[in-house]
């Protein structure tokens, strides 16, 4: 494992880690203790200025578009055109991993690195990305960044949205100083790589050092808010109660029991989850004035993700009557399940056979700028395993030498790509 690759990820580990902590093996990971690095914060942006200058070192031209995206360039000896995009995202879950999404940024410098070193002449331009707001909890979106770039969602209503801070991500970009004003379109752009831990279980329970992901799950979010009545919980009678947080726990005891039935009914991947949940005023002498909840559905297939949306809100909206509650739900831009390019997988596997490595075709229950990629440009996805199938949380982990395994294939494929 060259060093330098280590250095960057653990560098990347210890920013946003209270306190900053540098970890380097498995049992250094502190159960509480995660990185907190949401888009547009100073975290996030101490990191962004790491990439930028490892990018700079790296020979490459650095270019920040209207979202904050960053594109570092290495030109092709042969052609200006059919360039290879290859990157993740910097940003971070609140209490989150070191390697999601880092992974990927980093990866992608040292496979530049590599090619460099090996005076390989790459005859198509390669293009290092870094993709704001991949998650969604900062700005209520995932994905933000990559949808703006391939028009899933217009610049002006991407930069619109606010963080819990009440801040625009217009303004939370101009604060880390990463609003730029380069205009990347896609058209000239012919492949999309993403180098990723694989956040479940796969490859680490069956000891498979690749995966080759085929097909990625799609994302609906609800975000609800549910309005009751405050009120004191000695004096008010149970029959004169407008309970919110009464009404949220039937909310979450039904998504989690439909997603479990559709499971079991149709053997399907479909999964239900709330995540987010914030009570208002929080005090254990109080009735629950408010509850927001993050609800998140997925599934590769997109009939059963659509299929248990509606149930869900169909579900929501019969429980005013019955707490005599308030219940306002916003869908966010929803993400489709998405196949990825057959060519790139099979060029992915062809360079993991050169250099020996044993792969496995799968699919992906996590969303990935790629699935956005996907719309526009060929894309194809290297997974490496995730120790205990653990990610977003402090847990995460994959051993330094699977990252290795990954940053060798993936050069590998860089180089086979670039082949005009
Ligand atoms: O939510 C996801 O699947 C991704 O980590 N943004
Ligand atoms: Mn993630
Ligand atoms: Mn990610």
């Amino acid at each position: 494992m060259a060093n330098r690759l280590k250095e960057d990820l653990v560098e990347a580990g210890k920013i946003g880690r209270e306190p900053e902590r540098r970890v380097e093996q498995y049992d250094h990971l502190e159960p509480e203790r995660g990185v907190n690095r949401l888009a547009c914060t100073e975290a996030n942006r101490k990191l962004r200025d790491y990439a930028v200058m490892r990018m700079k070192e790296a020979g490459l031209e650095v270019k920040i578009d209207k979202i904050g995206n960053i594109f570092a360039r290495k030109e092709g000896i042969k052609t200006s055109t059919g360039s290879i995009m290859c990157g993740s995202h910097l940003d971070s879950v609140p209490n989150g991993g070191q390697f999601d999404g880092c992974l990927g940024v980093f990866g992608a410098i040292e496979a530049i690195r590599r090619m460099t070193e090996d005076s390989f002449d790459n005859e198509r331009p390669v293009e290092v990305v870094v993709f704001t707001g991949e998650e969604g909890p900062a700005f209520g979106m995932s994905l933000l960044g990559s949808s703006a770039l391939v028009g899933k969602i217009n610049m002006a209503e991407a930069l619109g949205k606010n963080n819990t801070a009440g801040q625009t991500l217009d303004e939370a970009l101009r604060e880390i100083n990463y609003k730029g004003d380069f205009t990347r379109t896609l058209e000239d752009v012919e492949y999309m790589v993403e180098l990723h831990i694989e956040q479940g279980p796969v490859l680490h329970k069956e000891n498979i050092p690749i995966g080759i992901v085929e097909n990625i799950a799609g994302i609906t979010w609800l975000m609800v808010t549910i309005k009751g009545e405050g009120n004191h919980a000695g004096t008010t009678p149970m029959k004169m109660r407008k309970d919110a947080l009464v009404t949220a726990s039937e909310i979450v005891s039904f998504v989690n029991r439909r997603a479990n039935e559709i499971v079991d009914k149709l053997g399907s991947v479909t999964v239900g989850t709330v995540g987010k949940l914030n009570v208002f005023p929080n005090g254990t002498n109080s009735i629950p004035a408010k509850v927001e909840m993050g609800i998140d559905i997925r599934d590769v297939v997109k009939e059963n993700m659509d299929s248990l949306k509606s149930e869900v809100v169909k579900f929501i909206n019969g429980l005013g009557g019955k707490y005599g509650v308030d219940a306002e739900i916003q869908m966010p831009p929803l993400h489709f399940p998405t196949p990825l390019s057959a060519e790139v997988v099979n060029i992915i596997e062809q360079s993991a056979k050169q250099v020996g490595i044993q792969t496995k075709r799968m699919n992906s229950g996590a969303g990935h700028d790629s699935q956005n990629m996907a719309e526009k440009v060929k894309t194809g996805m290297i997974f490496v395993p995730s120790v205990n199938g653990i990610s977003h949380s402090p847990m995460e982990w994959t051993e330094w030498e699977d990252i290795e395994t990954g940053v060798h294939v993936l050069t590998q494929t860089l180089k086979n790509l670039s082949k005009t």
